[in-house]
């Protein structure tokens, strides 16, 4: 193995004067790269290489890195590096979901943090969190085998993720006799295709990880390359920052308020500067005035810029909270509800198009929803092919719907304010990361029309305060008929009411939609939008669905005010309905002639904390329309 010379010397100011050690180092510019490749194409020698050539492991982790080298590396008496990082792997692989190691280093000019994940497909959740916080991606590939399926999904994700900087380190050119054509035709094949998905761009540098070519200097085997070594590279490649140079913006994280005299909207400064005096406009209100003092932990300051953790006062007393944006009041970003995304799937379980999700974009956090894709992307072929939904992995362009208005930028223009994830509601697992791509102009043009007479108009009128007893329970378990009893005694004593009943409501408003859990979805949030317009006209709405899925129905009771909307589960166990089988459903499913039937092969999700049960083996409809009607008293 050819020498493994260092590229620097241990600081020797470490010892002598920390302070002055420190100063220094914080002054270096700092780089953010992923590392793209398997372990096949020597990507743990390299990135063992870059942490010892730079001297960025410990002394104890050195001679630890020296004995297993001579015991169990493949190498013989020279260092294995791929064991370096291998056993920080298995160091990490403990409690760590999202699967990315991140490494620091630093050089004489410049800092680094290496993101590592692993290459194969079933771990792009992991690339992307690693991409999207990288200025800059090595892709790696082996000069032997030249660009692979995965060199092409590894710069799609990378592109994908806003990562502008390209390195091509063809590895391993040791193997192929260091030979400048092989090196050539893997460079030019690779250009060609980059560009053909939009990354310009590209340095294409030849190394061997293992004997140390081009990786600190530039190599004696391959004079026919005058191009930096891959750390000359790295220290020496611009990265625009942005986010410094766009106009102001920075998210609202909180509101601080000790006393009375003192109102300071604190937050991370996602893009541009701002100075005392600068007009800015609070979004998505729109209200404008001056920032009067920057504060900071180290007291009032001058000037603040993208990256930095500030609170700004205001010259005027206007609303601002949480999740607001405060921008250059000349140069605001965009607020909008609808959007065409990108998104990338990382749940276990498959995306449901019209399901809410926590969606989480800055310090934004609202309710929305994704449609079904328009395509999935195959990202190893980037093809475009239809999808219902994504699977884990699984990338495509949707659209999403936002309860309420956001504050956004393309996330081409900006990571901060045009990136997002999704949250699963019930299980707080994070399920996606997206990319706003634009905003749909449709919602944009439509308006809030306002009208004179109000819901309370309406419910005064009708002399009774609005309510949707929303009835949920397996087939044949009862909720039409029970429904149909409290109706009727609601009438009776002069309540303006209204049934909508599963089956009534498939023969009109839903008749295109059946029963595979999307279609469930959109039945469930259509029936939801008309029971809410039926309470805004102060009716008392009864709604009798099976409605599966307690996401759906706990979507329903955030659409209505106060505790207008009732849970009431319609308990009569499987084996009680299914004896029953009224409509000869269950038998039908039984004998295979019914997909999806709920309770057989179609899931139905009890309440866990409904607001009225009844049991309709123990109760008759009567009594427990009665006990109902108890529950709901008085209606006014
Ligand atoms: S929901 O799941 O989308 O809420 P909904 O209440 O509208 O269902 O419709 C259920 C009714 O449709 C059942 O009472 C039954 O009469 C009929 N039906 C037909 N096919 C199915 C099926 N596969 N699963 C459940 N109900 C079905």
């Amino acid at each position: 193995m050819a020498d493994h010379q260092h590229a620097y010397a241990p600081d020797a100011l470490i010892g002598e004067d920390i302070a002055a050690y420190l100063q220094r180092h914080r002054a270096k510019t700092m780089l953010r790269f992923i590392t793209c490749g398997s372990v096949d194409d020597g990507k743990s020698t390299l990135i063992g290489r870059l942490l010892y050539d730079s001297r960025a492991i410990f002394a104890d982790q050195l001679a630890a890195l020296e004995s297993d080298s001579r015991r169990v590396g493949t190498q013989g008496q020279a260092i294995d590096f791929a064991l370096l990082v291998d056993g920080l792997a298995a160091e990490r692989e403990q409690g760590i979901t999202i699967d990315v190691a991140y490494r620091f280093f630093a050089t004489e000019r410049r800092k680094f943090i290496v993101a590592d994940c692993p290459g194969h497909e079933q771990y792009t959740r992991n690339m992307v969190t690693g991409a999207s916080t990288a200025d800059l991606a090595v892709i790696l590939v082996d000069a032997r085998k030249g660009v692979l399926v995965q060199t092409r999904r590894h710069s799609y994700l990378c592109h994908l993720l806003g990562i502008r900087h390209f390195l091509l380190a063809v590895n391993k050119m040791d193997l192929v006799g260091y030979d400048q054509a092989a090196f050539d035709a893997i460079a030019e094949d690779y250009a060609r295709f980059a560009a053909s998905i939009g990354i310009s761009g590209v340095t294409a540098i030849p190394i061997s990880g293992f004997r140390g070519d081009n990786i600190v200097a530039a190599s004696a085997q391959m004079p026919w390359y005058r191009g930096p070594s891959l750390i000359e590279h790295l220290e020496r490649v611009e990265v625009v920052a942005r986010d410094a140079a766009g106009p102001f913006r920075m998210p609202v994280q909180w509101v601080n308020r000790p006393d009375l005299d003192f109102r300071g909207f604190a937050g991370l400064i996602a893009c541009g500067s701002i100075a005392p005096g600068d007009a800015v406009r609070v979004l998505p209100g729109g209200r404008t005035s001056t920032v009067r003092e920057i504060v900071s932990f180290d007291g009032p300051l001058d000037r603040a810029q993208a990256g930095e953790a500030v609170t700004l006062t205001l010259a005027d007393e206007i609303d601002c909270s949480r999740g607001d944006v405060i921008a250059a009041a000349g140069d605001p970003p965009q607020v909008a509800d609808q959007f065409e995304a990108t998104i990338v799937w990382l749940g276990d379980e498959e995306m449901r198009p019209g399901r809410g999700y926590w969606m989480k974009l800055a310090t934004q956090t609202v309710t929305a929803t994704v449609q079904q894709p328009k395509y999935q992307v195959d990202v190893n072929t980037l093809d475009h092919l239809a999808a219902k939904t994504l699977a884990l992995n699984g990338i495509g362009v949707a659209e999403v719907f936002a309860d309420r208005p956001l504050v956004f930028e393309p996330y081409a223009e900006s990571r901060s304010l045009g990136g997002f994830i999704l949250i699963d509601k019930e299980s707080n697992a994070t399920v996606a990361a997206g990319m706003l791509n634009f905003s749909l102009r449709r919602s944009q043009n439509v308006h809030w029309q306002p009208t004179d007479i109000s819901r309370a108009d309406h419910a005064a009128m009708k002399n009774q305060a609005p309510r949707v007893l929303w009835f949920t329970g397996l087939s044949g378990s009862g909720k039409s008929t029970i429904a149909n009893a409290v109706e009727k005694r609601l009438a009776l004593m002069n309540r303006h009411t209204f049934l909508l009943d599963g089956d009534n409501v498939r023969h009109g408003l839903n008749k295109d939609l059946g029963f595979t859990e999307a279609d469930r979805i959109e039945n469930i949030r259509r029936v939801g939008e008309v029971a809410k317009l039926m309470t805004d006209a102060g009716l008392i709405v009864l709604t009798a669905f099976i409605s599966p899925f307690r996401a759906e129905r706990q979507m329903v009771r955030e659409m209505m005010q106060g505790c207008e909307f009732v849970e009431i589960h319609v308990d009569t166990p499987l084996t009680v309905a299914e004896a029953r089988d009224v409509k000869g459903l269950y038998r039908k499913a039984r004998e295979g002639q019914l997909k999806n039937f709920t309770g057989i092969d179609s899931p139905y999700e009890a309440p866990d904390n409904p607001d009225i049960v009844v049991n309709t083996v123990e109760m008759t409809v009567e009594e427990a329309a009665d006990h109902i009607i108890r529950h709901i008293l008085p209606l006014k």
